[in-house]
């Protein structure tokens, strides 16, 4: 099968994003809490500090520009950009409330960086480079964009067998009907699992002093259905999958998800390990 056109990835991501911005609102207060010490690590990678402009690419509904905006005060600012504007809306509403008026958000598209080369101090980005028909331009604009001895920290999903929560959707999926073979150079939540995959982009885009580490971590639900549901209305990939089922299918496929995840209770919680890979690397001065 041919594989979509670069146009055709963008305004399919654009789509299912924006279809998805109602969820991500809805569990906002569970992604603060689940998965903040990933934005954490993400200001840390960047050596942000006070003062410092900042660019982050694929904010979606803020994550980690407002915390960015937070690092780097009053004196600084930070950009967040994003194909989805259904996802920004939400990310302006969250900045307004906590009175963060040194973070923007503008509509764009991360390949071509509608900003001005050597204008920013730190770039980051979390869960958003491997969903991009063309990683390889993306790199070479962050290395366009950074300030000579600046820091790029981002964050993509490691590879499918430490990130069950993910995983076990999609081969619940595979047991129901039959899947073609998934191209691994194709956009999608695990193009950028392997290590060194994004960091021999970096290094073909002229960033150094690259580190690359899988970092370990957990999730967890009150329940195998709120699980469930919690994954049916944010992660936009498993809902296109579900959509080409029918209706007995998709219960099927509920059904085996549910099963599934029963074998992560810990205690009264449903707990997934998760891994997430971790990538920086700086502009040589
Ligand atoms: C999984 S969400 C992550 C959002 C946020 N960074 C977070 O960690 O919660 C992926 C985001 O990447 C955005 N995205 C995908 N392709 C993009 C592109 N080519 N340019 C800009 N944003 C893109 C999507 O619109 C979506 O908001």
């Amino acid at each position: 099968m041919a594989l979509p056109s670069p146009e055709q990835v963008i305004t399919g991501q654009r789509q299912d994003w924006n279809r998805v911005a109602g969820g991500w609102e809805k569990w906002d207060r569970f992604f603060d809490e689940q998965m903040a010490f990933l934005n954490h690590r993400l200001v840390a990678d960047a050596r942000l500090h006070s003062g410092l402009r900042v660019l982050d690419l694929g904010s979606g509904t803020g994550y980690p520009a407002l915390l960015a905006a937070q690092a780097v005060g009053s004196n600084g600012s930070v950009v967040g950009v994003d194909l989805a504007e259904h996802m920004l809306a939400v990310a302006e509403k969250k900045a307004t409330r906590l009175g963060l008026p040194n973070v923007t958000f503008r509509v764009g598209d991360v390949t071509t960086l509608p900003f001005e080369s050597a204008s920013f101090d730190a770039v980051t980005s979390r869960f958003c480079l491997m969903f991009l028909p063309d990683i390889p331009k993306a790199a070479a604009e962050i290395a366009r964009v950074l300030k000579p001895g600046s820091w790029l920290a981002a964050a993509v999903w490691s590879v499918p067998e430490n990130n069950p929560s993910i995983s076990l959707s999609m081969a619940a999926v595979k047991q129901v009907i039959d899947l073609p073979p998934t191209d691994p150079m194709a956009p999608g939540i695990f193009r950028l699992a392997q290590p060194g995959d994004f960091a021999g982009m970096l290094e073909g885009a002229g960033l150094g002093d690259i580190t690359d580490q899988e970092f370990l971590g957990e999730w967890s639900y009150g329940s195998t259905e709120e699980y469930y549901m919690s994954l049916m209305e944010i992660a936009a990939p498993i809902q296109n999958l579900m959509a080409t089922l029918s209706e007995a299918q998709r219960q099927e496929v509920k059904h085996l998800i549910l099963k599934a995840a029963s074998q992560f209770q810990r205690g009264a919680r449903i707990t997934f390990p998760l891994a997430v890979r971790m990538v920086s690397g700086r502009k040589p001065r």
